[in-house]
């Protein structure tokens, strides 16, 4: 029996599954995220903790026989988020997370302060990844600076809060800024760059290598057999890869998580940091990635469901199942700023195209469209990076709107694969890297395809259509961008 643990931004989910890979139950706990100044984003570690145990209980409440016979734990991990902890391991000050863009103007000293920084790492500095975050606490707050010893990421706490140990795996590591990708170890210059050295750092091993095992009390807590062992685990993106067999070079797919994701397995470390393409290990030896980042996905469509004060199944369900052309109305989905293509913290989103006749309708279905131009922007960045994508799973709660999925392929002029809801997501990638990190089997004979409930084509009637809107909507950001000073 495994368990898939996944630290996300909305919410902790954990996940049960068996030897044969179902997923037998699964339990979800919401999470807040704190905004205490614009362009911030935070949440205290213990909260992800508190939420994990929570979790847990609520399947040995419902699975107690299932739950006692655990013998492995995976964790997948939002990424990128600043942990800071003091010589006793407790965090010195609220994690910074993936999405706040407060330390924009630390990129450009990282880069000038060590020019090789896009060569080893593969990647752009940009606010969302670790270091530069610790250059912006060294200079507003040098006390926390000077009072860590070391540095995780969320889900390495969750790991050190549940197994006493500090290690983190190459996916997610790789995110920081401070490993070299290409050889899969941290860089000490990076380290240097920005203050820290090895020591600041876990140790690091393979997602699916064994990496710690669960402590004591909890293992009494939840009534288990013996102690389960950790597998190391996955950033959020690598373990939705993971659970979706995306491990061969050449695979993709699109996640409409908080933020959206366009993925693509490659068998070698293939950068484009001038478009803002993140360059990753994956969470399998010897394998890499790419991937287009936008801030705002599935987020854009909660955020109107909260100025409407509505559910955001109310706001689908009025536009049925496929658009019949594209809206009148435009909108930038920039809430968080943008990662791929524009690497831009300080843009922010906008609505466009307003007239007297266009309700609520007419913007929802804007939101949705939004979102789907700028995965065009991203699949542009990775073609321009060698990448051709011939189709793309979809994942994250935007999947389960058809209407979405059938913009998605008419924007992005491939098909997309509509999934079994369950399967799916960086739990049940997460409980697979803790099979792995059980039974040592081959990765490629664990992580099978998914089972694809429907194939969603463009639409060649509407093809010219969206060709003109995506142009009409490109056009915005360049004027928002003047605007925005
Ligand atoms: C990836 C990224 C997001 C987070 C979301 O670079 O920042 O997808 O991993 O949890």
């Amino acid at each position: 029996m495994f368990l898939g643990l996944d630290i996300g931004t909305s919410s902790v989910k954990a996940l049960l599954a068996d030897g044969e890979q179902r997923v037998l139950a699964s339990h979800d706990v919401a999470l807040t995220v704190q905004r205490p100044h614009p362009g911030f984003s935070e949440q205290a570690p213990q909260a992800w903790v508190e939420a994990v145990i929570s979790a847990v209980d609520a399947l040995k409440a419902t699975h107690p026989k299932e739950i006692a016979a655990v013998d492995g734990i995976g964790l997948s991990g939002q990424m990128h988020g600043a942990v800071l902890l003091g010589a006793d391991h407790q965090p010195l000050r609220p994690a910074i997370l993936w999405n706040d863009g407060r330390s924009h103007a630390e990129c450009a000293e990282l880069e000038a302060k060590w020019p090789d920084l896009r060569r080893v790492t593969g990647n752009k500095a940009m606010p969302g990844f670790t270091a530069p975050k610790l250059l912006w606490v060294a200079r507003h707050e040098p006390a926390i600076f000077a009072a860590t010893r070391l540095v995780v990421l969320p889900k390495a706490y969750v790991r050190l809060a549940l197994t006493g140990e500090a290690i983190e795996e190459m996916s997610d590591a790789a995110g920081s800024l401070w490993l070299d990708v290409g050889r899969r170890d941290w860089s000490d210059a990076a380290l240097a760059a920005t203050g820290l050295s090895r020591e600041a750092m876990p140790r690091l091993v393979e997602g699916s290598d064994p990496a710690g095992r669960l402590r004591g009390d909890l293992v009494a807590r939840w009534g288990m057999a013996k102690a389960p062992l950790f597998a190391g685990g996955a950033g959020d993106n690598a373990a939705g890869a993971v659970g979706l067999g995306a491990i061969r070079p050449g695979s993709a797919f699109l996640s409409l998580g908080t933020s959206g994701v366009l993925w693509a397995t490659t068998d070698r470390f293939l950068p484009n940091p001038a478009r803002a393409v993140h360059a990753f290990c994956h969470a399998v030896p010897k394998t890499w990635h790419q991937m287009g980042v936008i801030l705002s996905a599935a987020s854009s469509l909660a955020w109107i469901a909260g100025v409407l004060q509505t559910k955001e199944s109310a706001l689908l369900a009025p536009l049925g199942d496929k658009p019949a052309a594209p809206s009148p109305v435009q909108f930038l989905p920039y809430l968080s700023g943008e990662r791929t293509p524009h690497d831009d913290a300080v843009i922010r989103g906008a609505f466009t195209g307003l007239a007297h006749e266009n309700g609520r309708e007419a913007m929802v279905q804007a939101v949705l469209e939004g979102v789907a131009f700028a995965f065009a922007d991203c699949r542009d960045a990775l073609a321009a990076a060698g990448t051709e994508i011939a189709g793309a799973d979809v994942i994250g709660g935007g999947s389960r709107s058809r209407f979405w999925l059938e913009i998605l392929a008419n924007v992005l002029n491939f098909p997309v694969y509509r999934l079994a809801d369950g399967e799916t997501g960086g739990a049940f990638g997460a409980a697979r890297l803790a099979r792995l990190a059980v039974t040592g089997e081959d990765p490629l004979a664990v992580c099978t395809p998914p089972h694809r409930i429907e194939t969603i084509e463009p639409d060649p009637a509407l093809a010219p259509a969206y060709v003109e809107a995506l142009a009409r909507w490109r056009a915005l950001y360049p004027a928002l961008r003047s605007a925005a000073g």
